[in-house]
């Protein structure tokens, strides 16, 4: 067997707010150079799997998905094993969708996320008050679920890199002058009120919005170049004022409503220029 190539990884889960596509966009803003690579809101990796730097902590509070890239570094030949003998079928995915992931192994817990990643309506990850995976079977032709080359090279990809689950402040305790921190946190929804007390349906309310602005301010004051991706709203543009913003068009595809997808107005805030 060829060794994998570690620059043809691609992301291999799907994720909402992927940024597969306004990449272009973001290349034009990441620093020229830095020592360490920080993603604390890793996701599905787009960024990273982009940027492919020789060292960096990837996080996320997500300990299912930390779960998983971690199988993936370390036993993808265990994991492809598994994941080849899942089926696109509906009863079987709603079977799997019940299992209790934390009676299985690291490996088969691994396959499952992957599994319902790919068989799962929209690629969407989004549990119950109970933590159980709810997302219903999704309607493909074929959808691939084991692609075993990607995954070798993610693997390879991901072998010197250091991978965590944790809150996203805790990147303070890493970071050094000279590294590069790159934050892609759930948005601030565009709609709706930016009220700090506000309940957010995806958990990350005002209150964290301040916490993560308070964090890049320190960076800022460190000497550690950040970045920042969050929608165009007007409470990004007065928190951040001090930094540099710039505002890209992008297309989305997280609404299950057709209608509603199109574009949203995004910023990059950068600490440097
Ligand atoms: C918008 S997604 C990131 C998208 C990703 N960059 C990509 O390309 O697919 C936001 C991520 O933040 C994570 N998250 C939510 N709250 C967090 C927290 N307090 N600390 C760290 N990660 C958190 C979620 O699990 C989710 O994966």
């Amino acid at each position: 067997m060829t060794e994998p190539d570690s620059a043809l990884a691609k992301p291999f889960l799907k994720w909402a707010g992927g940024k597969r596509q306004i990449l272009p966009e973001l290349h034009k803003s990441f620093p020229v150079e830095f020592e360490q690579f920080h993603e604390p809101f890793v996701g599905g990796g787009a960024v990273f799997f982009n940027l492919l730097p020789r060292t960096a902590v990837l996080s996320d509070a997500n300990k299912e998905l930390i779960g998983t890239y971690n199988v993936v570094k370390n036993k993808v030949e265990a994991l492809i094993g598994k994941l080849e003998k899942h089926i696109y079928d509906k009863e079987y995915f709603y079977r799997i969708r019940a299992q209790d992931p934390t009676e299985l192994s690291p490996v088969a817990r691994a396959a499952r996320m992957i599994y319902l990643n790919r068989a799962g309506f929209n690629g969407l990850y989004r549990v119950n008050s109970k933590g159980q995976f709810n997302v219903p079977f999704g309607r493909y032709k074929n959808p691939r679920i084991c692609n075993a080359a990607n995954l070798r090279a993610c693997s390879a990809a991901l072998a010197p890199i250091d991978v965590k689950c944790a809150s996203f402040e805790t990147v303070l305790r890493r970071a050094k002058p000279g590294d590069f921190v790159y934050f892609d946190p759930p948005y601030i929804p565009v709609s709706g009120t930016a009220n700090f007390t506000a309940y957010q349906k995806n958990g990350f309310g005002m209150a964290n919005q301040e916490k993560l602005a308070e964090v890049f301010d320190k960076l800022t004051d460190q000497g550690i170049q950040a970045m920042l991706s969050n929608a165009d709203v007007p409470w990004i543009h007065e928190r951040y004022r001090r930094h540099a913003i710039r505002v890209i068009k992008a297309r989305r595809n997280v609404n299950s409503n057709a209608e509603r997808r199109g574009h949203v107005g995004e910023v990059v805030v950068t600490n440097y220029r």
